[in-house]
């Protein structure tokens, strides 16, 4: 009876929540490596050395006491590490703190909370309107071993070797088949590949991932190594799972990454990365390459507002390990939350964290001591109000516009996505400049403001804006008549 009715409970939870990709199109997502984000003893201290790959002690719970931290920069969903129990030993590449190291899926890493933590973390989240973003990974499992010496009876519910592709490593990335078949990692740590073509693994798959968000009322799932399994596999999975699913297909390639989004609704925006790191890294970025991907994306990918568009992540060098420029780490931030797509910031963006490659980039959060003046932090805070703002007042309108370029030179851009305005710049803080930007879509004679600097500008002839730059920083232009009663620059 207990059970019955704790299993309808579910079911009428997962009902509520579960979050179709429209949905999610409206969110903005704070990206949190569960074990590096915050400890339920609210430690500032306690240590963290990212080279010895240990867990460091964040947890469930301490989620749960940081989401004022969270919430307060404007965030409206929270993704979180994988859940599932992973391998206990220390490897060769120390221990499975990030949680990718899978072993038995129906049971819980118990160095973050237990079953009971994570429900009450999906309630607060919910509690706050906000959504829940679990990571998930159906290609492999982990042994600490060599290849040669995997026990399959070990890994839950994939208890034997028939579960599994045959050995051997992927050696070579241009053929697909090679790619999906063989395994990822090494013979410190391979990555047994699940053979997800079998239908048993398919039928398998699709109950675990609906228990697992029913049981945790989960609304989106990030789901990693999605071009290591065969494309037809995904769709079945996301239809299994009822939510929003955003694929981590590892290229920047366009013409890779873009038809993946036919399998699954969102994939993490991998080719526009590179050429926006590329081009604010310093005065001599390219910002034609940026230009010329963001239009490539939209017309190779099927949805560029569904996309997942991020400028760091937990696999990638920081932004702050290229440049100590503030200005220019601005740019940056500008550009991933008002270009297309559901803005992802990775937890330590906003005090401009340095950690180059894994493992320095997985940092612990509690050595910011959480503080919510940061540059960086009120910058986020700014840009997610005005975003928010925008989906108020104009809703689908604007979550539907695909942003374009309407400016561009060597150095600077203007993109305008529904009513919102926004320049960049790589010349950083020392750089100054005047553009005249046209195609803005505002009245001649009306005022908008820059909601960064609350600064007000009247509107020229034929809708032309003109935008001076100064510090290198980015401005964020959005019509005063919209703003009254926001709040936003005391409007
Ligand atoms: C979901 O909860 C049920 C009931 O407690 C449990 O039997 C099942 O293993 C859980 N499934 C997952 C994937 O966590």
């Amino acid at each position: 009876m207990r059970s019955l009715s704790f299993a309808l409970l579910g079911a009428l939870t997962a009902l509520t929540h579960a979050a179709t990709p429209a949905e999610w199109r409206s969110k903005s997502v704070y990206q949190v490596l569960t074990d590096r984000f915050a400890r339920t003893d609210g430690s500032t201290t306690a240590s963290c050395n990212t080279e010895d790959r240990k867990y460091c002690g964040g947890t469930y719970q301490g989620i749960i006491n940081k989401l004022d931290y969270i919430q307060g920069m404007g965030f409206t969903a929270i993704w979180i590490s994988p859940v599932v129990e992973n391998i206990e030993e220390t490897t060769a590449y120390g221990a499975a703190y990030h949680g990718y190291w899978a072993k038995d899926i129906y049971a819980l890493n118990s160095n973050f909370g237990t079953a009971a933590d994570l429900v009450a973390l999906s309630a607060a989240i919910h509690a706050r309107g906000m959504y829940l973003m679990v990571d998930v990974a159906p290609n492999h499992f982990a042994w600490s071993g060599t290849a040669a010496s995997v026990d399959y009876s070990e890994f839950v519910p994939f208890n034997s070797e028939d579960y599994f592709h045959s050995f051997c490593f992927i050696s070579d990335y241009s053929n697909q088949e090679n790619v999906e078949d063989c395994w990822l990692g090494d013979n410190s740590v391979p990555l047994v590949d699940v053979n997800t073509g079998l239908t048993t693994v398919q039928t398998e798959y699709h109950e675990w991932i609906a228990e697992l968000v029913s049981n945790y009322s989960i609304d989106g799932l990030r789901i990693d190594t999605v071009k290591h399994v065969q494309k037809d596999f995904w769709p079945d999975f996301e239809d299994a799972s009822g939510v929003y699913c955003v694929g981590e297909v590892y290229s920047g390639d366009a013409s890779y990454t873009c038809p993946y989004q036919n399998y699954l609704s969102g994939v993490l925006n991998f080719p526009v990365y590179y050429p926006l790191i590329r081009a604010f890294t310093s005065s001599s970025g390219s910002i034609s390459e940026l230009v010329s991907m963001i239009s490539t994306v939209k017309s190779s990918c099927a949805d560029s507002t569904l996309l997942g568009t991020f400028s760091e992540n937990h696999d990638l060098p920081r932004f702050g390990s290229i440049t100590s420029d503030t200005s220019l780490a601005k740019n940056v931030i500008a550009f991933n939350i008002m270009a297309d797509g559901i803005p992802i910031i990775y937890e330590g963006q906003e005090h401009f964290y340095t950690g180059a490659s894994d493992p320095a980039n997985r940092e612990a959060i509690w050595f910011s001591g959480y503080d919510t003046t940061a540059t960086l932090y009120t910058h986020v805070a700014s840009l997610n109000q005005i975003r928010n703002r925008a989906i108020e007042v104009s809703g689908d309108t604007y979550l539907t516009y695909q942003a374009w370029v309407i400016y561009s030179d060597t150095n600077s851009l203007a993109i305008r996505k529904g009513d919102i305005v926004t320049v960049m710049t790589n010349l950083g803080s020392s750089g100054s400049a005047t553009l005249s930007v046209t195609s803005t879509g505002y009245t001649a004679g009306a005022t908008v403001v820059d909601v960064l600097s609350c600064t007000t500008l009247t509107v020229g002839t034929s809708g032309t804006l003109s935008v001076s730059i100064t510090s290198g920083l980015p401005k964020v232009f959005y019509p005063s008549a919209s703003l009254s009663g926001s709040g936003i620059c005391s409007l």
